[in-house]
């Protein structure tokens, strides 16, 4: 059954590489309109498969995705991402010769230049730091600043669903919290996000539903809140806070 409000639904999902099952019968729904779902589990526990099947980069053995209400299994990557699926890969993959103005245009390739204009001026009103280094290379920026591109790139796409891969990942504690304030905007403006993230805490605490996959299966489903205060997530994923 397909609820209305619903942007996103996967049933049963499989994945396969070669003999070995990375998911096995995932079902989870996102809700139109700013719903932030978050996806948390250990190293090696299928997170990455998961999004990369949602974005059509992995084909599933098994299993049904829709979106909008539209049967999207079967649909080609670049389809998604014209329906407004995008992904932030994991490990951001910037592309470092590149200026960050032309690594954002890399986002744009299907817009008109006056839409483009319009856009780009939101992109640095939410990435100020972005906009005075726009002219330089993009390997020259820190980590942090190289996240917000990978991010930026993806919100010229003007997605529906945002697929956020371990956006925290390897930044300073302040860096972090300022990630996870975009994320916060960006989900109180209408984008619907699926927050895929190794360190739990924060992406609970900003979740409204929340999945805690382990080998590739989801085993335990509820809010962020009933995520943090169970005690098997506590001791495991949260480290000790
Ligand atoms: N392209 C691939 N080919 C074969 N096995 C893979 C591939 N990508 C991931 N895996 C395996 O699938 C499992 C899930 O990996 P992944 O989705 O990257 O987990 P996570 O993102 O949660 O760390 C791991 O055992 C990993 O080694
Ligand atoms: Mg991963």
């Amino acid at each position: 059954m397909t609820n209305r409000t619903d942007l996103l639904r996967v049933d049963g999902l499989t994945l396969h590489y070669g003999p070995i099952a990375a998911l096995h019968e995932v079902a989870l729904a996102v809700k139109a309109g700013g719903e932030l779902v978050a996806l948390i589990g250990a190293n090696g526990a299928g997170k990455s498969s998961f999004l990369r099947v949602i974005s059509g980069l992995h084909r599933q053995s098994a299993g049904r995705i829709t979106f909008n209400g539209r049967d999207i299994t079967f649909a080609a990557s670049h389809l998604r991402v014209a329906m407004g699926i995008c992904q932030v890969p994991e490990g951001r993959q910037i592309f470092s010769p590149l200026t960050v103005l032309d690594n954002i245009r890399l986002g744009a390739y299907r817009r008109k230049n006056s839409e483009l204009d319009t856009d780009l001026k939101k992109l640095w009103k939410m990435f100020p730091i972005l906009e005075e280094k726009k002219h330089l290379l993009a390997g020259g920026l820190s980590g942090g600043q190289q996240q917000m591109l990978a991010m930026a790139r993806a919100l010229l796409g003007r997605p529906q669903l945002l697929l956020l891969d371990e956006p925290s990942m390897g930044l300073a504690p302040l860096l972090v919290a300022e990630i996870f304030g975009i994320i916060k905007n960006l989900r109180e403006n209408g984008t619907s996000i699926i927050l895929v993230e190794q360190n739990a805490t924060q992406a609970l605490r900003l979740a409204d539903r929340a999945h805690l996959i382990e080998t590739g299966r989801i085993v335990l489903s509820g809010s962020g809140q009933d995520l943090l205060h169970d005690k098997r997530v506590q001791a495991a994923y949260l480290g000790g806070e």
